[in-house]
C-alpha cells in the first residue's frame, strides 16, 4: 500500500492570508495541498481558479497541489491548472462529455489525472479507464461546501474501490473527501483510503501539527 497522505483542503484556510496559512499547514506536517475549485454551476458555490494556484507556486509553495475540479466543462480549466503548477488534477466524470479524452489531456499536460465520484455515483466507469487514472477520489459528502458530516455509505464504497485498485496492480491513490476528522479517520483508513482530505478538521483547529499528528496516529492504528 502507498504511504498515507494528509491533504488539507484550503477551502477552510484563511483566504486573506492564503500563502502563509498553506506554509503553516505544510510546516505542521501536511503532505499535499487539496485545492477545491467550484464554479457555481457544477456545484452551488464559487472558490478560486488557476491564478490562485499560480500565485501559491510563485509564493514558494513546492508541495504537490491536488486540484479537485468541481466545474463543468472540465478540459480548458484543467489545462490552465496544469500550466499553473498542479500535480494531481481530478474531475467528476459527469462534468465532461468525453471522460477518456479528458484524462488523457491531463496526462499529456504533465499532470496526474484522477476521477471523483459523488456519493451516489457508481464506480462502473473505472472498468474502462483504470489504466488512465493515478487517483480515485471518493466524496463522502455532497460536493460544494466544507464542514459537512461524513456519509457512512462511503465506507463500503472505499472497500469496493480498494479491491478495484488492488486488482489493477497499479499505484493508484485512493482519496477520501468530506467530513474526515480525528475520530473517524481510523475506520476510513481501515476501509482502504490512503489519501485523506481534511478542511475544517485541520484549519478550524488551534494547533495544526497536533491535529495532523493525531490523524496519523489514528491511521497507523
Ligand atoms: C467539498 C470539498 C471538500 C471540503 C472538505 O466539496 O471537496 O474538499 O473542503 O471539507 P471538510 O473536511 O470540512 O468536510
Ligand atoms: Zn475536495
Amino acid at each position: 500500500p502507498l504511504a498515507p497522505l494528509i491533504a488539507p483542503s484550503i477551502l477552510s484556510a484563511d483566504l486573506a492570508r492564503l500563502g502563509e496559512d498553506v506554509e503553516r499547514v505544510l510546516a505542521a506536517g501536511a503532505d499535499i495541498v487539496h485545492f477545491d475549485v467550484m464554479d457555481n454551476h457544477y456545484v452551488p458555490n464559487l472558490t478560486f481558479g488557476p491564478a490562485v494556484a499560480a500565485a501559491l507556486r510563485k509564493y514558494g509553495i513546492t508541495a504537490p497541489l491536488d486540484v479537485h475540479l468541481m466545474v463543468e466543462p472540465v478540459d480548458a480549466l484543467a489545462q490552465e491548472f496544469a500550466k499553473a503548477g498542479a500535480t494531481y488534477i481530478t474531475f467528476h466524470p459527469e462534468a465532461t462529455r468525453h471522460v477518456d479524452r479528458s484524462l488523457q489531456a491531463i496526462r499529456d499536460a504533465g499532470c496526474k489525472p484522477g476521477l471523483v465520484f459523488n456519493p451516489a455515483t457508481p464506480l462502473d466507469i473505472l472498468n474502462y479507464v483504470l489504466d488512465k487514472v493515478d487517483m480515485i477520489l471518493l466524496m463522502s459528502v455532497n460536493p460544494g461546501f466544507g464542514g459537512q458530516s461524513f456519509l457512512p455509505s462511503a465506507l463500503s464504497k472505499l472497500a469496493d474501490a480498494r479491491a478495484i485498485i488492488d486488482s489493477s496492480g497499479r499505484d493508484i491513490r485512493l482519496e477520501i473527501d468530506g467530513g474526515v476528522k480525528i475520530d473517524n479517520i481510523a475506520e476510513i483508513a481501515a476501509a482502504g483510503a490512503d489519501t485523506f482530505v481534511a478542511g475544517s478538521a485541520i484549519f478550524n483547529s488551534k494547533d495544526y501539527a497536533a491535529t495532523i499528528r493525531a490523524m496519523r496516529e489514528a491511521i497507523a492504528g
